[in-house]
């Protein structure tokens, strides 16, 4: 498939995308304290096939090479994240010198590699302490998180422009809090609805923290967004359909953006929120981007009977899927690119996340072919190019992921990375879908070049 190259900016980011507990590994080492990760990972029953994240892809001793392989595949940029309990094992309180060490020695060979880094702060690994403090569902963990983002940003700033605040607070909140499928594994709506909360002030207290650590940060949000479709247009689907946008969308975006919590929600919900004078405030702190982490839309029908927000997704028949059971449809991508430049203002976007999981398997000549993947890929960046022509202020494209790796409660078995690993060797192998890639880098390199 000929994808539009000349639709993408000169100075476009082609990225990939890793988290810090998806691929360290070396979990006790250089004075890392646990995460609710490491809790909930090595809890039975918890993760497929038990899988933790103990060794994942060892990176933390592999990091070299793995920038290497980022050298082959002719990247641009890096999004990567940074773990909490490496800096501030204690949650709080003094920092560890050794953990910020590795990420200070990360970014420096990525600099001078070619590679722009963009580093989040939370992706998910809150350490353990404060959880046993009570964690997202109490506010002393949105100053804990300032306090651990304002010694990143000390430490880094001088290097890194790029920074996100959290990644899917929706995963944390209502993943983790209220589905309880993820860490810590809770299901408890009035948990969820606090977490959700405290996570945005978080959001907004760290972007003031790294503002003030490195003047020059550009700041953003990522989010997790899906289009979201009524099943049928029966009126209690097409208000089934709203809810869902309510919860996926809009209680991330709006508030951010000075709008104030969902009304409509904070009905669906009927969980007081945990409001202090002010907080609205800082919580709308201006960004300099958004970031869209985007894999799948979504159809529904109403569910009066099901927990908040009473909808039940169901399959569209023909549409086709990835390993992930996830359907395919990259149009979702360039709506909610619009959405949020047209309804939101966002004056630059990043797809921060993008990516498919398949069985994949190394042949005997040593290779791995997915085609999946190579079209899944392709199809995406059409509808960046397309959301580009439309006028969305995209700046750059960071792959899910560079590697396979620890699919949180889904353990090893799925994998999204353009590079194969094996776990047993940690052999990385680039993937047919990485060789597309570089070579739309290039291609588009070339014609950027030409134009020039
Ligand atoms: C996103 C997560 C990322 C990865 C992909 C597949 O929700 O941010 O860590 O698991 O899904």
């Amino acid at each position: 498939m000929t994808i539009d190259l000349a639709a993408f900016p000169a100075d476009f980011l082609w990225g990939t995308a890793t988290s810090a507990y998806q691929i360290e590994g070396a979990v006790a080492e250089d004075g890392r304290s646990p995460s609710i990760w490491d809790t909930f990972s090595h809890t039975p029953g918890m993760t497929a096939g038990g899988d933790h994240g103990d060794v994942a892809c060892d990176h933390y001793h592999r990091w070299r090479e793995d920038i290497a392989l980022m050298r082959r595949l002719g990247v641009n940029g890096y999004r990567l994240s940074v773990a909490w309990p490496r800096v501030l094992p204690g949650g709080d309180g003094p920092v560890n010198p050794k953990g910020l060490a590795f990420y200070d020695e990360l970014t420096d060979a990525l600099l001078e590699a070619g590679i722009t880094p963009s580093v989040t702060l939370y992706h998910w690994d809150l350490p353990q302490v404060l959880q046993d403090r009570g964690g997202w569902p109490e506010r002393d963990t949105a100053f804990a998180f300032a306090e651990y983002a304002e010694a990143v940003a000390a430490r880094l700033g001088d290097r890194v422009r790029l920074w996100t605040t959290l990644n899917e607070p929706l995963c944390s909140a209502w993943i983790g809090h209220l589905e309880g499928r993820m860490a810590p594994g809770w299901t408890d709506l009035t948990a969820a609805v606090r977490a959700s909360y405290h996570l945005l002030l978080g959001h907004g207290l760290a972007v003031e923290a790294v503002r003030a650590a490195a003047p020059q940060a550009e700041v953003g949000l990522v989010n997790n967004l899906s289009t979201v479709h009524a099943a049928t247009d029966r009126p209690e689907d097409l208000a089934a359909a709203r809810r869902l946008d309510g919860h996926t969308n809009r209680w991330w975006l709006d508030p951010v953006h000075g709008r104030g919590f969902p009304a409509d929600m904070r009905e669906v919900y009927g969980v007081d929120l945990p409001e202090e004078p002010g907080d609205l405030k800082t919580i709308a702190a201006p960004l300099d981007w958004l970031g869209l982490n985007y894999y799948f839309p979504q159809t529904v029908t109403d569910d009066p009977a099901g927990p908040a927000p009473h909808v039940r997704t169901v399959d569209r028949p023909g549409v086709p899927r990835t390993g992930m059971d996830w359907e395919i449809d990259a149009s979702g991508m360039e709506t909610l690119l619009l959405r949020l430049s047209e309804d939101y203002g966002a004056r630059r976007l990043y797809v921060t996340e993008n990516g498919s999981a398949y069985p994949d398997a190394v042949r005997p000549d040593g290779t791995v072919d997915d085609p999946e993947r190579r079209a899944y890929l392709e199809q995406h960046l059409s509808a960046c190019a397309s959301a580009l022509r439309k006028g969305a202020p995209l700046a750059g494209y960071f792959a899910w992921s560079l590697l396979d790796n620890f699919e949180w409660a889904y353990g090893y078995d799925k994998r999204f990375g353009l590079v194969h690993v094996d776990y047993a060797t940690q052999k990385r192998t680039i993937k047919g879908s990485g060789h597309r890639y570089a070579e739309i880098i290039r291609e588009h390199g070339a014609g950027a070049r030409e134009a020039a």
